[in-house]
């Protein structure tokens, strides 16, 4: 592999940092849930941030008054991506990025600063095209790639390895508790936003990306302190 010569690197989780696919995940289980007679409320969706969509579906299945076997299951994991990419391929548009991504990401490649996604969602290739962020980042890693979800760290140590870069040398961006907790046992110092913008182990928090500047982000990187 091309060596890409970066010495520091942000790695971004893509759901609820780069863009608010929220929404869609929430409307996409509710119509799968109603159909099935399951309780679901924005509380229980609060506790998928971050974690596959099998997991996801394990702890909505939690609310079920029936039994679902395997097949099942995968029937109905199906079912909500379904639901989810009809959302997605009708509505997501640029205008989702959120606030403050578009500053701070063309500065980071000025400043040869690797920049990569570490997601746990297997549309993040199909989410990058809508938002017109194809090809922009130095690295991708999806949901296809890891056996292990978040809070366990293999999508950023392979988005890490893939850069090139130490995992000493990386910023992770996180809105899900799962998140920060990944990046924390991966060796890497985690800028909790959004959702997790008051986690207390993040090395640093802001409610969004746009409350932060470019050296502010920097300095983070490697440090295990606040700005
Ligand atoms: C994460 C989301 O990014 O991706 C989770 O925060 C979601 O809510 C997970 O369950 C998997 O997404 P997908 O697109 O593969 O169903
Ligand atoms: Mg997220």
């Amino acid at each position: 592999m091309k060596e890409k010569g970066f010495s520091q690197a942000v790695i971004f989780d893509l759901d609820g940092v780069i863009v608010s696919t929220d929404e869609f995940h929430f409307w996409a289980w509710k119509r799968l849930t109603e159909r099935e007679g399951i309780y679901f409320d924005r509380w229980i969706n609060e506790k998928l941030r971050g974690i596959s969509r099998m997991q996801s579906l394990e702890i909505i299945l939690e609310k079920a008054t029936r039994e679902y076997g395997v097949a099942d299951k995968q029937q109905l994991a199906a079912e909500k991506n379904e639901y989810y990419i009809e959302l997605i391929n009708s509505q997501l548009n640029p205008s989702y990025i959120l606030p403050g991504v578009m500053t701070l990401l063309p500065c980071l490649k000025r400043k040869r600063i690797g920049i990569a996604i570490g997601s746990s969602s297997r549309n993040a290739l199909l989410i990058l095209e809508k938002i017109g962020l194809d090809g922009y980042f130095d690295v991708v890693v999806d949901g296809h790639e890891i056996e292990k979800s978040k809070p366990d760290p293999e999508v950023f140590l392979l988005a890490a390895k893939r850069l090139g870069v130490p995992a000493e040398n990386c910023l992770v961006v996180e809105d899900a508790d799962s998140g920060v907790e990944a990046a924390l046992s991966g060796g890497m110092s985690v800028l909790g936003v959004g959702s997790a913008c008051h986690h207390p182990k993040a090395t640093h928090t802001v409610p969004d990306l746009s409350k932060i500047s470019v050296q502010e982000l920097i300095d983070l990187i490697g440090s295990g302190k606040t700005v």
